[in-house]
């Protein structure tokens, strides 16, 4: 089984990537053969300095490796160094239909925010997207619930192409987990975490200090009334029973029953110790990866070395098939 995700280099992971995706990439190195990818294409799509752009791929693929990615056991690598994914991404628009593109929610957001230019990147992004999995043929993707829009437009441009073509590409499944796959604002929670927020408060970056968690958990929104229990008019306390249950690798019904005498300040206190506790290590080994720049560079292209092996012959196969190119 090949499982393959991608990232974006734009500002800070915080804690809702952490839980929602990135705890899924550690544990697929045990489940198949996995493959991860920093994708610096996709940060062109909306306003981004050249300058940082290097530095944040480096950080990034720091905070993968400090929470558990080992080279030695998966694939990382930056998505530009294989050519491959942007080829593919051209060839794939011939499937895709601009009124599906149209339709998804994350352009519409993006491209609402946007100030200055609102990019064809932005509005293609999806398809780079289903160029990342498919030119490696994986079976799996595991992300947060905001990309599942994005997988079922991946499946449909896999299913249209193999119909077209003739069957040349594995349609990929989306492995969304089961809690975490949506962690909300402290300060909002009817919207989910965001670095692109309108206010930190409300936003657990896996590098914040601890001080600075203690805070945003103790000035966290909770709800009128009381009672430690998930409901869908206590959008505040079901966030910070998700995030405690995925902390503690515990099912929601467990942090239910052993808080259903606490007060909200004691259950806020707990939750944040144990985020802090959580975050510890990761924050430490990060600072020893990142401080090697070297090192963390021959990871990646040693990487994408690997990762163009796989790609190419995919690419090869898809050029073949669609009569592009100088025959093989
Ligand atoms: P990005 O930083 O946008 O590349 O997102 C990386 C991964 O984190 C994707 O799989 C997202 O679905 C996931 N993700 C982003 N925000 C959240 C959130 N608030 N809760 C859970 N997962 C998230
Ligand atoms: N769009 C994803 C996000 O914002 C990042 C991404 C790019 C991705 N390529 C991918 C995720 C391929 C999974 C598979 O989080």
């Amino acid at each position: 089984m090949r499982i393959f995700s991608g990232i974006q280099p734009t500002g800070r992971k915080h804690l809702g990537n952490y839980i929602g995706a990135i705890v899924q990439y550690v544990a697929g190195q045990d489940r198949g053969e996995a493959i991860y990818c920093v994708v610096d294409l996709h940060a062109t799509t909306v306003a981004f300095a050249p300058a940082e752009l290097r530095e944040l791929t480096y950080d990034t693929a720091a905070i993968l490796l400090a929470a558990g990615l080992d080279p030695t056991r998966c694939l990382l690598f930056r998505q530009s160094d294989v050519p491959e994914h942007s080829e593919l991404a051209w060839l794939l628009t011939s499937v895709t239909a601009y009124g599906d593109l149209q339709r998804m929610t994350q352009f519409k957001e993006k491209s609402a925010k946007q100030r200055e230019l609102v990019t064809a990147g932005l509005f293609l992004y999806p398809v780079l997207m289903a160029a990342d999995v498919l030119a490696y043929q994986a079976d799996e993707v595991p992300v947060g619930d905001d990309q599942r829009q994005h997988l079922e437009l991946m499946r449909d441009i896999a299913i249209r192409f193999n119909s077209r073509f003739g069957e040349q590409f594995v349609v990929p499944d989306a492995r969304i987990p089961e809690v975490g796959a949506r962690i909300m604002d402290l300060q909002d929670p009817t919207s989910k975490m965001s670095s692109t927020a309108a206010s930190e408060e409300g936003v657990i970056y896996v590098l914040d200090a601890t001080a600075q968690i203690e805070r945003k958990f103790k000035r966290a929104v909770t709800d009128s009334g009381e009672g430690v229990y998930r409901a869908p008019d206590k959008p505040g306390i079901t966030n910070l029973i998700d995030i405690l249950a995925a902390v503690r690798a515990a099912s929601p019904v467990e942090i239910e029953r052993e808080f259903s005498g606490a007060g909200y300040g004691q259950f806020k206190g707990a939750v944040a110790s144990a985020v802090i506790d959580y975050l510890a290590p990761v924050k430490q080994r990060y600072a020893e990866l990142r401080g090697d720049q070297a090192a963390l560079e021959a990871v990646l292209s040693e990487g994408a070395a690997r990762a163009r092996a796989i790609a190419g012959p995919t690419l090869a196969k898809v050029r073949d098939a669609m009569g592009v190119g100088a025959p093989r």
